[in-house]
């Protein structure tokens, strides 16, 4: 079985109930918590801020694995360290430094995520990929959860994992959004090392059992 990494997106979470959603994910198979920081500049949704992290970090006993949509991103290197973030993932597209933004992380303590928008190529990476802890390729224009998955993705997750080994890097793939029970096994046997999903999680009546199932798909 492969050891493919299941991070549930809290984006889908119900905040009247984080808490006990939190807990949810503590006491599932998921390896990581999925936090969504949206600045409704970057994409055109605004999801939850610092007072939000901080409680959800004090809850979530596995690694928090937070997926900055904003623009501008160093601003808030120092803040998510201190927040607990294990992976920060800053977006190609929102970083005229990638190459200083990805050491400032780093020097943080903090592994280094860089996110790639659909309609950005992973050859962007060619010079970075050493430097990459995670790539997460989306799978859906950012902004929204529960949006249809993207069928492109296979190719880029093929062509991708080309070049980390090309690079001999050890670099993680990681695939968010629309990912569900129907392309789970299709991503990991592309290359894919960690799948995000909220709705698939969170709307089903059996949350911890639908980690599980992912979990396993992706693992035959
Ligand atoms: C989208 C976010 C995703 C989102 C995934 O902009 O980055 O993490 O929560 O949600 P689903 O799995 O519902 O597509
Ligand atoms: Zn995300």
């Amino acid at each position: 079985m492969s050891s493919i990494k299941i991070a549930p997106s809290l984006l889908a979470a119900d905040f009247g109930n984080l808490q006990r959603d939190v807990e949810m994910v503590n006491d599932s198979v998921a390896d990581w918590h999925h936090i969504d920081v949206m600045d409704g500049v970057f994409v055109p949704n605004i999801s939850y801020g610092m007072p939000v992290i901080k409680a959800i970090a004090t809850h979530a006993t596995k690694p928090l694995d937070v997926h900055l949509m904003i623009v501008d991103p160093d601003r808030y290197i120092k803040t998510f360290a201190d927040l607990g973030a294990t992976v920060l993932t800053v977006h190609y597209e929102a970083c005229t430094h990638l190459h200083r933004t990805l050491q400032a992380i780093k020097a943080e303590g903090m592994k280094a995520g860089v996110a790639l928008n659909p309609h950005t190529s992973i050859h962007l990476l060619e010079d970075t990929i050493k430097d990459i802890d995670v790539v997460c390729l989306m799978s859906v224009n950012p902004g929204f959860g529960g949006q249809s998955f993207i069928e492109n993705t296979y190719e880029k997750v093929k062509a991708l994992k080309e070049l980390i080994d090309r690079k001999g890097a050890s670099t993680l793939i990681e695939i968010d959004g629309g990912v569900s029970s129907k392309n789970a096994k299709a991503l990991a046997d592309a290359g894919a090392d960690v799948l995000v999903a909220g709705s698939f999680v969170f709307k089903s009546a059996h949350p911890q059992e639908t980690i599980k199932e992912l979990k396993e798909i992706a693992g035959e």
